[in-house]
This record gives structure tokens, C-alpha cells and sequence, in this order.
């Protein structure tokens, strides 16, 4: 094992004990395939312009020196390289996946061989371990939590109480997590700050949209190699996710149909150009139906009983919860496995409904998760918004807060100039026009 791996373990060792068995380097499939870990990073590295400019500025002035971080995310090629910035920046960085199937066993093996990055991650862990993979970063009393999903913030405030104390603040990345902060800060349970990444407009304008658009695809496609174009598409949710995932679709020769429960947004659909239509309806002409709601039961009982033979199903949403399984489950004569990703539910009817990647985000499962080059502003949002904790948690409440503005539009500019994108200013007549009131027509 290289140098690096036992100074660090030694290092997070004597930082938190472990009581759940793991070592404190870390918790991998398979170390081996460090190699093959460290040169996907690489590879996406090089569409990370934004976070790379803010890792050689973090490597310079070290603003998170002496910061401990725990970072539940899922753990990919992208999140490495957050890692790594957040490490130049003087940071302790442990991470754990945020979905027991989105972990990609060679990164988390380069995070621990080559960066000496504890890492607790395995792709297809079951629940316990998922957990006790959680419990391992807690374990070593971060003064940071940075999650995707709420679920480490979530065992801190339960099951972890003491931990609490050393925490100071707390990012989180995605929409179902920001939902359950809200939650908990309605309920008065929140114990410190959290600056909710996902409402940047650098992020959910484009991770979500665009980067889940493009990425569902790809999963399902992987997963079935199905011809899109001909199919009906049912997308059920159209916010920043569904709007994504609805236009690759279109573009590909899908029709698209999309179900909503919020009127305005059902109503932004129809005038994209989708057939708004209610579950009910969509359930019998859908070829293949993707949730993207971050609610429960999106899809159930009356919907599979309703489609038609070879429907295929797949969720894109934060949680495994916007399928009914259970459900289709008992629906069901058959549960077969019939390729990766793949399940056959044989229904009393006779028609089949395939399940794709246990109905866990399929982006992750069967394919990468977003572009690099999208990530880059996610993940730029985080490192600034950790930066901006680091300097300003004192100063905040016990809320779910905004990226700061200047943040957003740092992120914006610098992005833009990595793509070689020059904007217009506004003239000192233009300036004073739209800070004065005075002038009609
Ligand atoms: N797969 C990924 O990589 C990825 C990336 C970003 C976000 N997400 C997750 O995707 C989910 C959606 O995120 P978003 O940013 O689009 O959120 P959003 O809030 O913008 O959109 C969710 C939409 O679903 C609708 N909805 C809720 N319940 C519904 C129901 N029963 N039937 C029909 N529509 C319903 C809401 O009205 C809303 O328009 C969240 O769980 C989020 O965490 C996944």
C-alpha cells in the first residue's frame, strides 16, 4: 500500500476510532483497481476547468486548513476531483456514497491508494453497510458535513447525537435533500447551517437539467438498448430533472408525455410541447415510464396493472422510493434478472414490466452520472460555498441558505470563460437606466 494510504489511516485512526470494523483508510471493493480509479479521474479532470482553477487557487492560500469533512456524495469520477480540490485547500476529506449503487469501485479505490482520501464506498452494498458506511465518516468528527440526499445529516441528528457537537456547518447537493433540510429546519431540529448547493442557478439550470437529461438517457440505454426513437416516453415530473430528461427524449424521436401534480409546471409543459396527461392515462400507452419526482409511489399498483406488456420502468429521482417495488411485487408470479440492470416482473395478467437498476437513480446505476463538464459547476459551488463556511458559519442561523449570489456568478463567468465565451457589459448609459425610474418613453 503506498506511503500516503497508512500515513492517513494512521492519521483518521487516531482521529476516529472505528467501531463498525471498517479500516479508517477506508472501506473499498478492491484496491487494484486504483489504477484504472486514477486515470478516469484524470480524464475528467480535464472538463473540470472551473474546480481546477479553484483547486490551484485552494493549494496556494490553504482557506479550509484544518477543516475535517465528511462528504456523503455519490462516488464518482467528479467527486473525486471535489475531494481533491477541497484537500488542496487544507482540508481532511472522508467520503462515503450517497446510494448503494452509484459508487464506482475504482474511483473509491484511487481516493484512498492515490490521494489518501478515506473512502467508504461500494457499489451494490446492502443497507446495513450503506449505514455503517455513513456512521465510518461520522466517525471522524468532521466539522463539515457535505451531503447528497440528506442521509449522513440525517444519521448525525438520530443516531449520532454527540457527533453534533463538533459540526459547525453542512452543504447539501441535491433537491431531496434540500426538501428534508427544509423539514428539519421547520421542525426545529437542525442543529447548524446548511448552504443548499442545488438552489444555485449554476447548478440545478444545468446539473439538473441538462446533466440528468443526458445522463437517464445514457442509463437507459445502457441498461436496455432500447431504440428510443417510435417510443412513448412517460416523464413523470417535470422540474429541473424531467424538463431534462423530456427534451433528450424528444430529441431522439420520442413521443413524449409528461404527468405533473403542480399546475404550473404541467402547464410549462404543455406549452414546451409535451401531451400533459394524468397517470391514469399515460399508464397503458407508455413504452417506458421514468419518475424524476422526489416523491413516493409515483408509480403503483393501478399503473403497473395498466400497462402493456414489455413496459419498462426506471426512476432517475433522489430515492428508490418514486417506484412502488413492493407493489409490483406482489403483482407479481416471477422476479427475474434478465441482463444487468434488467428485471422481468412477470404479472398474473401474462404482460411483463421490466424494472430497471432496483429502481435506484438509473444515471448512476447503470451508467456515470453527469458529464465532468456539468459537475464542474456543481462541484464549483460546492468548494466556493465550503470556502464561504469556513469563513462566515458563524455568522449564520440554523437554516437552509442560498449559494451566495457572488458565488453563483463566479461560477458563471468562470465557466463561460473556460468555454471561450465573451458577454457584453452594460454601458455607463445603460448602468444608470436600469437603476433609475425617471425615464418613460
Ligand atoms: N439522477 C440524478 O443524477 C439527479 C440529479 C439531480 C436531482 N436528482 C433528484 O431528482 C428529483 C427531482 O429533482 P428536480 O430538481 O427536478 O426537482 P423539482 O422539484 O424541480 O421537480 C420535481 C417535480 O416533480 C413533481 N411531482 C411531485 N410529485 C409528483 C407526482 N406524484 N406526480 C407527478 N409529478 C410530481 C413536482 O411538482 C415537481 O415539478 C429529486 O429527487 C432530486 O434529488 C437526481
Amino acid at each position: 500500500m503506498p506511503k500516503a494510504v497508512t500515513r492517513r489511516s494512521r492519521r483518521a485512526r487516531a482521529a476516529a476510532p472505528s467501531h463498525n470494523g471498517h479500516a479508517a483508510a477506508g472501506h473499498v471493493k478492491d484496491i487494484g483497481l486504483a489504477r484504472e480509479g486514477r486515470l478516469r479521474i484524470e480524464w475528467a479532470e480535464r472538463s473540470m476547468p472551473v474546480l481546477r482553477a479553484i483547486r490551484s487557487r485552494f493549494a496556494k492560500e490553504r482557506p479550509l486548513k484544518g477543516l475535517r469533512i465528511a462528504a456523503c456524495l455519490h462516488v464518482t469520477t467528479e467527486t473525486a476531483n471535489l475531494a481533491r480540490t477541497l484537500q488542496a485547500g487544507g482540508a481532511e476529506v472522508f467520503v462515503c456514497g450517497s446510494n448503494p449503487l452509484s459508487t464506482q469501485d475504482d474511483v473509491a479505490a484511487a481516493l484512498v491508494a492515490h490521494y489518501g482520501i478515506p473512502t467508504f464506498a461500494i457499489k451494490g452494498e446492502d443497507h446495513k453497510t450503506y449505514y455503517s458506511h455513513i456512521v465510518s465518516c461520522i466517525e471522524a468528527r468532521p466539522h463539515l458535513t457535505m451531503d447528497d440526499g440528506c442521509d449522513l445529516v440525517t444519521v448525525l441528528h438520530t443516531k449520532l447525537k454527540p457527533y453534533l457537537r463538533g459540526v459547525f456547518a453542512g452543504t447539501e447537493e441535491t433537491s431531496t435533500g434540500v426538501t428534508r433540510l427544509r423539514a428539519m429546519a421547520a421542525n426545529g431540529v437542525l442543529r447548524y447551517p446548511v448552504v443548499a448547493i442545488n438552489d444555485a442557478d449554476t447548478k440545478h439550470l444545468f446539473d439538473n437539467r441538462y446533466g440528468t437529461g443526458q445522463s437517464t438517457m445514457d442509463g437507459i440505454l445502457r441498461a436496455t438498448n432500447m431504440l428510443i426513437a417510435g417510443a412513448t416516453v412517460v416523464v413523470i415530473g417535470y422540474g429541473w430533472c424531467g424538463r431534462g430528461v423530456a427534451t433528450r427524449a424528444k430529441g431522439m424521436g420520442a413521443t413524449v408525455v409528461v404527468a405533473e401534480i403542480n399546475p404550473l409546471r404541467a402547464l410549462e409543459a404543455a406549452m414546451d410541447g409535451f401531451q400533459v396527461i394524468s397517470m391514469a392515462e399515460a399508464a397503458p400507452r407508455g413504452d417506458l415510464f421514468v419518475t424524476l419526482t422526489g416523491n413516493k409511489s409515483v408509480l403503483r399498483r393501478e399503473h403497473f396493472a395498466a400497462m402493456k406488456d414489455g413496459a419498462i420502468v426506471a426512476n432517475s429521482g433522489h430515492f428508490n422510493v418514486e417506484i412502488d417495488i413492493p407493489a409490483l411485487e406482489r403483482l407479481s408470479t416471477s422476479r427475474r434478472t434478465v441482463r444487468n440492470f434488467v428485471e422481468e416482473f412477470k404479472l398474473r395478467s401474462g404482460r411483463r414490466v421490466y424494472l430497471l437498476g432496483e429502481g435506484r437513480l438509473i444515471n448512476l446505476a447503470a451508467a456515470e452520472g453527469h458529464p465532468a463538464m456539468v459537475m464542474d459547476m456543481s462541484f464549483a459551488n460546492q468548494s466556493l460555498s465550503v470556502e464561504f463556511l469556513a469563513r462566515k458559519a458563524k455568522t449564520l442561523k440554523r437554516e437552509v441558505y442560498r449559494v451566495p449570489q457572488a458565488i453563483d456568478e463566479q461560477v458563471a463567468r468562470l465557466k463561460l470563460r473556460s468555454m471561450g465565451i465573451t458577454i457584453d457589459t452594460l454601458t455607463p448609459e445603460q448602468d444608470k437606466y436600469l437603476r433609475s425610474w425617471s425615464e418613460g418613453t
